[in-house]
């Protein structure tokens, strides 16, 4: 019985892994900068574009090192720069083919990369 259940918990993890990367795309824009770029505020659409083109419920999104963000929106924060998406979005999904936007004001003047972990279908 706990072997069953072990075997399906590492299934779904692997599974998540699979299609982790490509069910999640980014594309970010600038939409100004004041204070000699010490201040730059950043727009990002993340597109749910999943493979088995399934609802999105919730991820984790982690910037990397020029991450130092003074305020963002439309994501909810957890600890240690690390978010994750709204609660409407945890209750009603965001299904294929749909956007959430999210912004930030960012203190480096360097692009942001994200990573996705954990998506949740
Ligand atoms: C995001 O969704 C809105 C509303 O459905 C749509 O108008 C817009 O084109 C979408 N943007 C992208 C980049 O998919």
């Amino acid at each position: 019985m706990f072997k069953k259940i072990l075997f399906l918990i590492l299934s779904f993890a692997i599974f998540s892994f699979a299609f982790g990367d490509n069910s999640l795309t980014f594309t970010q824009t600038k939409v100004k900068e004041w204070d000699n770029g010490n201040h730059v505020q950043w727009e990002v659409v993340l597109v749910n574009t999943d493979p088995s083109k399934r609802s999105i419920t919730d991820a984790f999104i982690i910037g990397n090192e020029n991450f130092k963000p003074e305020s963002i929106w439309s994501l909810e924060t957890t600890q240690d720069n690390k978010y994750h998406l709204p609660s409407y979005i945890n209750r009603y999904g965001l299904k294929f083919g749909s956007n959430l936007t999210f912004g930030f004001i960012n203190t480096i003047n360097s692009q942001v990369t994200f990573t996705v972990s954990d998506i949740k279908f």
